[in-house]
């Protein structure tokens, strides 16, 4: 708790204007929650890492630092704010590449003590799965959500805002680097899940089978996904060195359908053993049509409410911050100015 005098007194949810920064991974955002409502979500992407083929963690630090004032003042204008308005200032602590982190640690703590305003400190993979409460239809304690993103692949239960249990997660691979791995085998552009996703559309899923693994539990695995889709193209590639451009959108589609299938499954399985109805996507492998559209099938199949949150906010953002911090304020959850960053903190 803050040992300064910068504790809200009563508090009720009314009138709690809270401004958020994210800075954990390749962009830079703010946004402006009033309420719980998103008043602004602003985001810079970084594009000086496209030409690495993946996140140069130095490149987007340096990055974070140029775009941390513009970025706050777009989101405060779009909100129709002022600094002087707000009640709290939260930011991303954990996890993330550390610089990244830093740089919006750094700034809110600054904001924070020249403001007198409490701070709030946001784990990012809680973020995720909360920036389902964003919008309307809401999903209804306890939820189960499927998080999927570049660096994470979880099943969390959800029993409330501040009440959040991770019940399945990968060993190794995150379902984004599956994605982003296969495409860089076949040689797309980083990241490459999206033109997987692209590809797909037009192939046959049933075209190749690769190798699911068979993880017990909720686990999740997709280390030998990858080797599988390898050591496939190297023995096809022998045969016909046009072998990838005359089958792309079949390749492409039968991985896709793989790690959907890998991530329903164990979806299917939470479901059943929690006896959870109310279940939610998130994180920026959401974004996949493939697996937007099978989840909604298995959701009707299994008649589970389902949610998915709007793209902006599957993605990294820091209305997903915003929201979290709003629930986190309510429950008096505020953090001094020792708080660190941490690249990674576990959240339950
Ligand atoms: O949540 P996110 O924006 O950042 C992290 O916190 O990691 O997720 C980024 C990941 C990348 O791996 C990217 O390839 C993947 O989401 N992604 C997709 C699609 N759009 C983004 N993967 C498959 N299909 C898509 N349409
Ligand atoms: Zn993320």
């Amino acid at each position: 708790m803050p040992a300064n005098d910068i504790l809200p007194g009563n508090i009720k949810n009314s009138d709690i204007t809270i401004l958020a920064i994210e800075s954990s991974c390749d962009d830079t955002s703010a946004s402006v929650c009033r309420d719980g409502t998103i008043l602004s979500n602003y985001i810079a992407n970084q594009t000086v890492h496209e030409k690495y083929g993946g996140v140069v963690p130095e490149l987007a630090s340096r990055a974070h630092m140029q775009n941390i004032v513009p970025v706050v003042n777009e989101a405060l204008l779009k909100a129709g704010c002022k600094l002087s308005s707000i009640d709290a200032v939260a930011f991303t602590q954990a996890p993330g590449l550390i610089g990244c982190l830093l740089v919006g640690a750094q700034f809110a703590k600054s904001l924070s003590l020249a403001l007198n305003k409490p701070l709030i400190a946001v784990h990012h993979m809680q973020a995720h799965v909360l920036a389902n409460l964003i919008n309307d239809p809401k999903p209804k304690f306890p939820f189960l959500c499927l998080t999927v993103s570049g660096g994470h692949t979880q099943i969390v239960l959800a029993n409330s805002a501040t009440e959040l249990k991770v019940i399945g997660e990968t060993i190794d691979d995150a379902a984004g680097e599956a994605f982003d791995k296969s495409a860089k085998i076949l040689g797309l552009p980083y990241p490459g899940g999206p033109l997987i996703d692209k590809y797909a559309q037009s192939g046959n899923h049933r075209a190749f089978k690769f190798a699911e693994p068979q993880i017990k539990g909720l686990n999740f695995s997709f280390s030998g996904l990858k080797t599988s889709i390898l050591y496939f193209l190297q023995k096809e590639i022998n045969q016909n060195n046009q072998f990838i451009q005359e089958n792309i959108a079949d390749i492409c589609a039968s991985i896709q359908s793989t790690i959907i299938n890998i991530l329903l499954k164990k979806l299917k399985k939470a479901a059943l053993q929690t006896g959870i109805t109310d279940i939610c996507l998130a994180g920026g492998v959401s974004a996949n049509s493939g697996l937007r559209k099978a989840f909604k099938e298995l959701g009707e199949k299994n008649k589970w409410n389902t949610f998915i949150p709007d793209f902006e906010y599957c993605t990294d953002n820091a209305a997903m911050i915003a929201i979290t911090a709003h629930y986190k304020y309510l429950a008096g959850d505020f953090s001094d100015l020792s708080v660190s960053a941490n690249a990674k903190a576990a959240w339950d």
